[in-house]
């Protein structure tokens, strides 16, 4: 949702156009975030002003702007120390055009430039106060009301340093977000900050830094401008100041170079060096020096903020050899569900240990429910672990969709366990649920791909996928990943249970065997494409299956909706005659699943009740299994598994499927239209 990038290089010689390099870079990582208009804020040659440059479209458009818009040689003079900040936006407020690109100014001189991602709610308060003062408003914005408060507590305030300025203008908005904030007034300096929304700071020096923490310094104050108080009475308001106070001195390095970014992944290629900030942080960088301030002390506040070293390699946020991210994710899969098993599983001795969550299992084992909540991809996952979790805890489990769990004020105890699964750890609606569970004392778990995410740090434990950054918007390892993660949480609760021990084993043979199975479904691929033909001119898909099964047909359809624009459906198979049966006739496109498992003949009812209909479905079956193939001339064939672990493989074949309908239809597959991967907006 909106993915922020900045640049600050200090005592460190950069030409300008080296710094429009580094941003468009930044912004071409953060793409996956938001891609309907962009725009980018450096100083002007003579240092005298701020120059912006914006886009409707994607981040290639904007960098084919600036070379025809600073191609000039005064552009490739190095500077020592300079700011930029740049934005690549999902429009929330206001339509995708330059007019409501980021960045966004604080009057005609662009004294103070702003970029911005999230809400802000009261921003209709905050506009009406402002306007009552002066102001006028160029764009549909939020964002906008942000640049021009500061300048006008910037003109009340003369005294107040960038910092406090910044600090000020957060304590009168609401909401969500990430902000960047970029002044011809204070220039050299760059001041950030995040509730909600994330936001980190990558820090490169030529040495080694002295120092891991960055003292975090505190402001005493939270005061609310009065919207309704007379514009002309002539009267200044008097805003408190914040006094820093600190027994650390914040970070000084001589020539440094800070990145802001919406995520790691902008930032890997230049440094390993972060840190994640926290809701409220205040970031600032003056001299070279950076800051952390909080507006009020809390007692369970620490005393600094870690520096964390990036675990992540560059070549994962590359794509390699393949056409987009999404098709290279894909093929990760063999890879990524051992990386989610490694250290975990002990194949050898069938002992599973989640080092994250061990100290809490004789706590969930008491728990009175277990609940799954999530958004997109992330709930379809829950959908297909909720068999194998009920069976083997013996608990009651409740999947839920966040954004509904919320609207239905759901009731939560204290001996209620919460699973949180996000890929990305920022989901708002996941984020406000987790908020909701926890007030209400439930005992919180996280799963999530993104270390250091907010789903994250805000859950009592949890489990990282370790998946590996996921960048094209359709998820596709992560879902893997999420699925297995949870199929070795109900493995460890059941560790005990010596009835259950023989299930157990079984499920752990295949698990092992599941990386070289799923190296045989990617082989599928070029069979797979040959079904894309046939299907990509149609306007409907409807994917049936049922049990174990059914979460790949919610999953399958998903993928066909958010990548080709396809109408498509996942219908549970039992409610084939309750409604859907109608839709079928021998034009409209089906895939249904039959598998050798429990539900096989019910599934092969559903199958006849659609051959019947003059339906020619696409079968996915498991190898050899001629009976079911005799149906139809249509047949995926993949290898046998365990049933709890059979939706791993076949929704292998739905995300190809998928990718292959969007290459024909000319789809762009790795940013699908008014879609963006981390929906930080509730
Ligand atoms: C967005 C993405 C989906 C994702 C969902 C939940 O809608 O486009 O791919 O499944 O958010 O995201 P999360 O990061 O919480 O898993």
């Amino acid at each position: 949702m909106c993915g922020i990038f900045a640049y600050l290089n200090y005592l460190t010689p950069k030409s300008r156009q080296e710094v429009l390099d580094l941003l468009v870079t930044g912004l071409k990582r953060l793409e996956y975030r938001g891609y309907d208009s962009t725009g980018v804020a450096i100083d002007s040659p003579d240092n005298k002003n701020i120059v912006m440059v914006k886009r409707t479209g994607k981040v290639k458009v904007l960098e084919e702007a600036i070379q025809e818009h600073f191609s000039g040689g005064e552009y490739s003079e190095p500077v020592l120390t300079h700011i930029g900040i740049a934005h690549t936006r999902w429009a929330t407020h206001g339509v995708p055009c330059e007019r409501n690109s980021h960045p966004h100014r604080s009057d005609e001189g662009n004294g103070f430039v702003v970029v911005h991602n999230g809400i802000i709610t009261n921003y209709n308060d905050v506009k009406t106060f402002l306007s009552k003062r002066g102001y006028e408003f160029e764009s549909d914005t939020d964002t906008e009301v942000f640049a021009k408060l500061v300048h006008h507590l910037w003109k009340t305030h003369p005294t107040y340093s960038f910092r406090e300025l910044v600090e000020q203008a957060i304590l009168q908005v609401e909401g969500a977000f990430a902000i960047a904030v970029k002044s011809k007034h204070f220039p050299g300096e760059c001041v950030a900050s995040r509730r909600s929304s994330p936001l980190l700071v990558g820090i490169k020096t030529k040495t080694r830094l002295a120092t891991d923490h960055i003292p975090i310094l505190y402001g005493k104050d939270d005061k609310k401008l009065n919207p309704d108080q007379d514009a002309d009475s002539g009267k200044q308001q008097v805003l408190p100041r914040s006094e820093s106070t600190s027994e650390f001195m914040p970070l000084e390095e001589k020539e440094v170079e800070y990145f802001f970014a919406s995520d790691a992944s902008a930032v890997i290629e230049h440094t390993n060096r972060v840190i994640y900030l926290e809701d409220d942080d205040v970031a600032a960088v003056r001299d070279g020096t950076l800051s952390i301030h909080r507006l009020k002390k809390s007692l369970d506040d620490p005393h600094a903020r870690e520096i964390t070293t990036l675990k992540m390699e560059i070549q994962q946020i590359m794509k390699g050899n393949y056409d987009y991210f999404m098709q290279k994710e894909i093929f990760e899969q063999p890879d990524s569900v051992v990386n989610t098993m490694r250290g975990r599983v002990r194949f050898d001795g069938n002992a599973i240990v989640l080092g994250g969550i061990k100290d809490y299992i004789p706590e969930i084992k008491r728990c009175r429910r277990l609940m799954l909540i999530g958004c997109g991809t992330s709930y379809h996952s829950a959908v297909a672990t909720r068999q194998l979790l009920e069976e083997l805890t013996e608990l009651p489990v409740m999947v839920e969709l966040a954004s509904d769990f919320l609207d239905r004020n759901t009731p939560i105890f204290r001996d209620d366990v919460c699973f949180f699964i996000s890929q990305s750890g920022e989901t708002a609606d996941t984020l406000m649920a987790l908020r909701y569970c926890k007030q209400r004392g439930a005992l919180i778990v996280g799963i999530t791909n993104t270390v250091g995410s907010s789903i994250c740090r805000e859950s009592h434990c949890g489990v990282h996928i370790n998946a590996g950054p996921e960048i094209g918007v359709a998820s596709t390892k992560a879902y893997t990943s999420q699925f297995i993660s949870l199929v070795m949480f109900a493995l460890v609760m059941s560790e005990d249970r010596l009835s259950l021990q023989q299930r157990r084993l079984e499920i752990l043979q295949a698990l092992s065997k599941l990386a070289d199975q799923i190296r045989a479904v990617l082989k599928l691929d070029s069979k797979v494409q040959e079904l894309a033909k046939d299907l990509y001119q149609h306007k409907s898909l409807l994917i049936m299956g049922r049990g174990y099964n059914f979460a790949t047909c919610l999953e399958g359809a998903l993928k066909v909706k958010e990548l080709t624009y396809m109408h498509s459906e996942g219908i549970m198979a039992g409610e084939l005659k309750h409604g859907p049966l109608a839709l079928v006739d021998d034009s409209m496109p089906v895939l249904m699943i039959v598998l050798r498992d429990p539900v096989y003949v019910k599934c092969m009812n559903a199958l006849q009740q659609v051959t019947s209909r003059k339906g020619c479905p696409i079968i996915i079956c498991e190898e050899g299994d001629e009976e079911t193939q005799a149906f139809s001339s249509r047949h995926l064939e993949i290898p046998r598994t365990v049933d709890c672990l059979q939706g791993i493989l076949t929704v292998i074949p739905m995300q190809l499927l998928s990718y292959h309908i969007a290459v024909l239809r000319g789809c762009d597959v790795d940013c699908p239209r008014n879609l963006a991967k981390s929906v930080t907006v509730e």
